[in-house]
């Protein structure tokens, strides 16, 4: 439901973590160049900020000076010098803002497009399995991760550890110990604090959002379901659970309100306490004449300066946290293995005459249930050969089986020749074409979804095959025509249109071997009879299997195939089979 209950489900070690941020590393170092320059900015930044309260410590001995021996005048120098440094440092700032966009843009693109060619490979179990939603929430999430830890590094934590590293080694080497000690102390102990209280909040947190995002659904739900509820009256029902939820949203957020006043509140306190016992030093010191006013102020600024990006430290934490766990995430889906995967060496499928032979094959969705037992037949090149049987026999699972969207358990595909297994996917697939049994179609014109089989093919070419397809007539009635947009899915189309595409298309593929899986179950007879003349004249000089539970689909095959539960039981041409008076005769 929420991706806040969702990390505490999905633990991931520091180990991962450092391994993830690893394998981040080659996809920001493509731009190393840009990478070292902006870093080279990020120290130049931090010395111009450092270098700031120095000048104004000469600036306020200079005038001290002076005020003791009434003879004033302007330390110009170094009040420009004071100005410069801090110009100088805003530049470097910016210098590395610009010089890192390239850098993390880019790694975000090659990221984006890493993990969409890998969804592209993995095999159809894993995505039928999963959630579209899920998943492109998940790549964007893991995109936006690595956004979010980059940003997070160069512009937080590494200037701070630089700062603070800076500040230590200066502290240290021109003053008493005792003030890089306290410096330290305060930093170690502001630090401790911060992600103390931030681990405790986040809690709040979590439940707020899960909260949040609960009430979001319950009353989208309830307006979803906006005539169930006025069927029942239960107006008043939604509103109390919609209520009820709330009620603890309110609860949440107001902790985590308080809580934070609470972080902020220790922070300031810790600071105030740091920065007070060591102006008490500076102070002694200055009374003690080992010390000018100069460093006192030289002090305090530094002290300052220093904290100022630390009172991000809980926001940084919690969101490097979230963007961990969703780099992991991403990593973990990266390492997904395909269950089909093509062999060492594979080789590109030759077809001389398309000719298919299924021997023996048996297979499987789950191990506990078998699908299809022993099943062999062959399609002779040229021929048309149906597959007849009841709902659930395991007819489509053939047409899957034959483009290698599973492995056989055992068993094998041929064909002219070639076992399926051993060939490349790539080569296998472009050399079979299929209507589908639900054709869905891009949201883009009619133009792009016939022309989705080749690419380069002209308009030209596109209509001859609609025309095959006795879709042209129709595509020409429509307003658009050609351009006309098919809506999510195809949804604007009728089903026999829609199917007439997928021949359409076919037809622009012009594969050796074809599959019709029920192409024609869904239509009224009227568009069937449409759809059938445009599959015979598609069909001819092919190996077709034709999968269908409509006679009219298959009277004109050269052998039929009854399928039931995943077993050949009988199979000839119509009128044996009629003959036969077995099952066929009864379907
Ligand atoms: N991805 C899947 N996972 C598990 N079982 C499946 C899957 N796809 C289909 N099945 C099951 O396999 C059997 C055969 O399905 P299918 O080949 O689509 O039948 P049909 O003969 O109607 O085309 C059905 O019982 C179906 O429930
Ligand atoms: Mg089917």
């Amino acid at each position: 439901m929420s991706k806040f209950i969702r990390y505490e489900e999905t633990p991931h070690t520091e180990r991962r973590d450092r391994q993830n941020l690893k394998r981040m590393f080659p996809f920001v170092w493509e731009y190393k160049g840009r990478v070292l320059l902006a870093l080279a900015s990020l120290v130049g930044a931090k010395l111009a900020t450092v270098g700031v309260p120095f000048v104004l410590k000469d600036i306020v001995d200079t005038l001290d000076v002076q005020l003791e021996e009434k003879l004033l005048f302007l330390p110009l120098g170094l009040l420009l010098a004071y100005g410069a440094l801090r110009l100088v440092g805003n530049l470097f700032n910016e210098l590395r803002d610009a010089l890192f966009a390239r850098v993390r843009y880019h790694a975000m693109r090659r990221v984006s497009m890493r993990v969409l060619k890998h969804l592209h490979q993995l095999s159809l179990s894993y995505h039928l399995e999963r959630k579209t939603g899920g998943i492109s929430r998940d790549l964007d999430r893991g995109t936006g991760s690595i956004s979010t830890i980059l940003n997070y590094l160069i512009f937080n934590i590494i200037p701070t550890i630089a700062e603070f590293t800076l500040v230590a080694v200066i502290l240290f080497s021109k003053y008493r110990i005792e003030f890089a000690i306290a410096i330290f102390v305060t930093v170690v102990i502001y630090i401790a604090f911060t992600l103390w209280v931030t681990e405790w909040r986040m809690h709040f947190r979590h439940e707020m959002n899960a909260m949040d995002s609960a009430a979001n659904s319950q009353s989208i739900d309830s307006l979803i379901n906006y005539e169930t509820v006025k069927y029942f009256t239960n107006e008043q029902h939604e509103l109390k659970r919609y209520d009820e939820t709330l009620k603890k949203w309110e609860e949440a957020a107001v902790k985590s309100q308080t809580s934070m006043s609470l972080l902020n509140f220790g922070q300031g306190a810790i600071i105030s306490i740091g920065v007070t016992v060591i102006m008490i030093f500076a102070g002694q010191g200055v009374v003690a004449g080992q010390l000018t006013l100069g460093d006192l102020v030289l002090v305090n600024a530094l002290m300052l300066q220093l904290f100022m990006p630390l009172g991000f430290l809980g926001i940084v934490y919690r969101q490097l946290k979230y963007s961990l766990a969703d780099m992991d995430l991403m990593f973990k889906l990266l390492d997904k293995k395909s269950d089909v995967v093509d062999v060492d060496n594979a080789k590109p499928l030759v077809v001389t005459e398309g000719h298919v032979v299924f021997d023996k094959v048996s297979f499987s969705y789950q191990a506990e249930r078998k699908i299809l037992h022993d099943v062999s037949f062959e399609i002779p090149p040229g021929k048309k050969v149906a597959v007849v049987g009841p709902s659930g026999a395991g007819k489509s699972t053939l047409s899957r089986l034959l483009f290698r969207f599973y492995d056989v358990s055992s068993g094998r595909i041929l064909i002219d020749g070639q076992n399926t297994q051993q060939v490349t996917q790539k080569s296998l697939r472009q050399a079979i074409g299929i209507v589908p049994q639900d054709t869905v179609l891009f949201n883009e014109s009619i133009l792009y979804n016939i022309q989705y089989a080749n690419p380069s093919a002209t308009k030209n070419d596109v209509i001859a095959a609609a025309k095959t397809a006795y879709i042209h007539d129709f595509i020409e009635s429509l307003p658009q025509g050609y351009d006309t947009v098919v809506g999510e899915r195809g949804l604007k189309l009728s089903g026999g249109e829609k199917q007439r595409v997928a021949i359409a298309r076919v037809v622009l593929k012009n594969p050796r071997i074809l599959v019709f899986d029920e192409a024609t179950s869904s239509l009224d007879s009227h568009s069937e009879q449409a759809i059938l003349k445009a599959l015979q004249e598609v069909a001819q000089r092919h190996t077709v299997l034709v999968i269908a539970h409509r006679l009219s689909t298959i009277v004109d095959a050269d052998k039929i195939i009854v399928l039931e539960s995943g077993r050949i039981v009988e199979s000839g041409s119509h009128a044996e089979l009629i003959e036969a008076k077995g099952l066929y005769q009864k379907l």
